[in-house]
């Protein structure tokens, strides 16, 4: 890991994170806010409506439980594959979000307990590449961790050079993220899954894998995906359902957390709570649906001046395709 504080990074403050400087950036970001008390001018509140703010839902709750217990259980697990955890969901149900969180309280909570030591990289975070094979998902690993790998280096080599450095920063979380890209029926998906067994068995960390529609997938059927399957266990990240009335408290309560953070001048406390019936039916219970849909309709009313949202408002905006064309969500004219 290359440790030089001069080094200069160009990087994207919003991008998914890549590299352990980028991770580390990320936890060190605080959540979206305005400087000072206020007033604040039309650009700033346009740049932190289009940010916005991460509310802590009903899953992420339990998904959080899940792990505490999974890595106490694994703390003392030596030899073969510890016990992991699966985030399984339809797209756009905040599946990245919830493992960025997971990872950012747990960074926070290593660094409190050892003093904030800069040889410390507790988590590291993971996106499958497209089409991955086992050298490129260690060659990834790698790449996040800064290490000088070379082409000539065999997959072996950099999976050694990578646990060895893992083993090293007290690495305890492994987060990988788009699991379903690794399709373990073709040779290269089963060879990367492999890999992945592999790493589990080599690194002392519990692993976390997210991705869309995991019950489903080759990930977890055959041979391979039997051994995966044995110890992962599956927490499912749904839409936000709307049926029972716990539900439609849980749904009012994200509703008006969102309602609390806007920052428009003639918003009123708890307009946007009204319409929680109605946000419920335009984005299905889709986060990633309602997000787009309360942060559009918020920098449209500092654009056109009126300062507010209303039902209108909402209305006037269209949706991303998903939420626009699955049955049951729609405009209501
Ligand atoms: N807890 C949350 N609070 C506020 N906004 C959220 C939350 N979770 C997700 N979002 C918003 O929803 C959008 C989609 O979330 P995310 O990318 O995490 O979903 P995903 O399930 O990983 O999607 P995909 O299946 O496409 O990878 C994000 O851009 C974010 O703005
Ligand atoms: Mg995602």
């Amino acid at each position: 890991m290359v440790t030089d504080a001069d080094q200069e990074t160009h990087d994207d403050p919003y991008a998914s994170p890549s590299t352990w400087r980028e991770w580390t950036r990320f936890v060190d970001t605080e959540p979206p806010c305005l400087p000072g008390t206020g007033p604040w001018n039309a650009e700033e509140r346009l740049d932190y409506h289009s940010r916005f703010v991460i509310l802590s839902t009903p899953i992420m709750a339990k998904i959080s439980l899940t792990l505490r217990r999974l890595m106490i259980l694994n703390r003392r697990h030596n030899g073969t594959a510890r016990r992991g955890l699966l985030i399984s969901g339809p797209p756009t149900t905040g599946k990245t979000t919830t493992l960025q969180q997971l990872g950012r309280s747990f960074h926070l909570a290593d660094r409190a307990r050892h003093g904030g030591l800069d040889e410390r990289l507790p988590v590291v975070f993971l996106s499958v590449p497209p089409a991955a094979t086992p050298k490129m998902l260690v060659s990834e690993l790698a790449r996040f961790l800064d290490l000088p790998i070379t082409t000539s280096m065999n997959q072996a080599r950099i999976t050694d050079i990578v646990c060895a450095t893992l083993h090293q920063l007290g690495t305890r979380l492994v987060l990988v993220d788009d699991v379903h890209l690794l399709n373990t029926r073709t040779r290269n998906g089963a060879e990367t899954s492999d890999q992945m067994k592999h790493l589990s068995e080599r690194i002392p960390a519990t692993f976390v894998y997210a991705g869309v529609a995991l019950d489903a997938s080759p990930l977890l059927t055959g041979v391979r995906g039997t051994q995966i399957a044995g110890r992962f266990k599956t927490v499912r990240n749904p839409p936000l359902p709307h049926g029972s009335p716990a539900q439609r408290t849980a749904w009012e309560g994200l509703i008006q957390g969102m309602d609390q953070a806007l920052r428009l001048e003639a918003h009123h406390k708890g307009a946007l709570v009204r319409h929680a019936p109605y946000l419920h039916h335009r984005t299905g219970g889709r986060i990633g649906s309602l997000s787009a849909l309360v942060r559009e309709a918020a920098i449209a009313a500092i654009l056109d001046g009126t300062e507010k949202i209303t039902k209108q408002l909402l209305n006037d905006i269209d949706l991303d395709e998903l939420a626009e064309h699955t049955p049951g969500t729609q405009r209501r004219r």
